[in-house]
């Protein structure tokens, strides 16, 4: 047993997260809010979702999974198959004594790791923005709702979104 990993995502009611390799809205209160949920801890990201954002995000230590052997990310700690991004992070964790492992996207790595994850916090977006990046089904068989926000847009927020818990069922 080790530190969990919890999975973050804002996804649209059409499961989109994002296309041409960028978010598809802009909502500041999600950016905060991804900020704070991700603060001190490490965090799993794949190789295209570290372009997109092209920079160590600060306070935290970012994990990048790519299958290029001559890949290098400066301010990133670079992987090569999903289970060493997770021994990583076990190993950043401890060191951080942070409480888990976030895999912040995009729709491969959720796809990869969702079945390792002990926790989802969602933030569902009220549009259906066409895209080409996309979470995985959420199972209610096997993840189970314990907390739910709705807001309605704040300032720099251009959609309602809500901010959904998901855990293990
Ligand atoms: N809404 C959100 O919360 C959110 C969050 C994050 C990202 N996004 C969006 O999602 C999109 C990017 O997602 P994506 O699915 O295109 O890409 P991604 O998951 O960010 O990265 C895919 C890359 O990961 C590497 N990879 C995948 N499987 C691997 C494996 N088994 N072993 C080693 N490396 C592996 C490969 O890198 P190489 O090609 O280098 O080998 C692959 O091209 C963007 O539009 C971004 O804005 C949205």
């Amino acid at each position: 047993m080790g530190v969990p990993l919890a999975i973050v995502a804002a996804v649209a009611r059409n499961g989109v997260i994002g296309g041409n390799n960028r978010l598809l809205w802009k909502l500041r209160s999600d950016m905060l809010h991804f900020r704070a949920i991700t603060m001190g801890k490490p965090m799993i990201m794949g190789r295209r979702t570290w372009d997109s954002i092209g920079r160590p995000l600060p306070g935290r230590e970012t994990i990048v999974v790519t299958r290029d052997p001559a890949f290098a990310a400066q301010g990133a700690h670079v992987v090569h198959d999903p289970d060493a991004a997770i021994a990583l992070g076990q190993e950043l964790a401890e060191r951080l004594n942070a409480p888990e492992i976030m895999v912040a996207g995009g729709g491969e790595l959720y796809g990869l790791l969702l079945d390792q994850c002990a926790a989802l916090h969602i933030t569902q977006v009220d549009l259906a923005p066409e895209g080409d990046a996309f979470f995985p089904a959420i199972d209610p068989v096997r993840w189970r709702e314990t907390a739910r926000a709705v807001h309605d847009p704040g300032p720099g927020d251009e959609a309602r979104f809500s901010f959904v818990d998901f855990v293990r069922a």
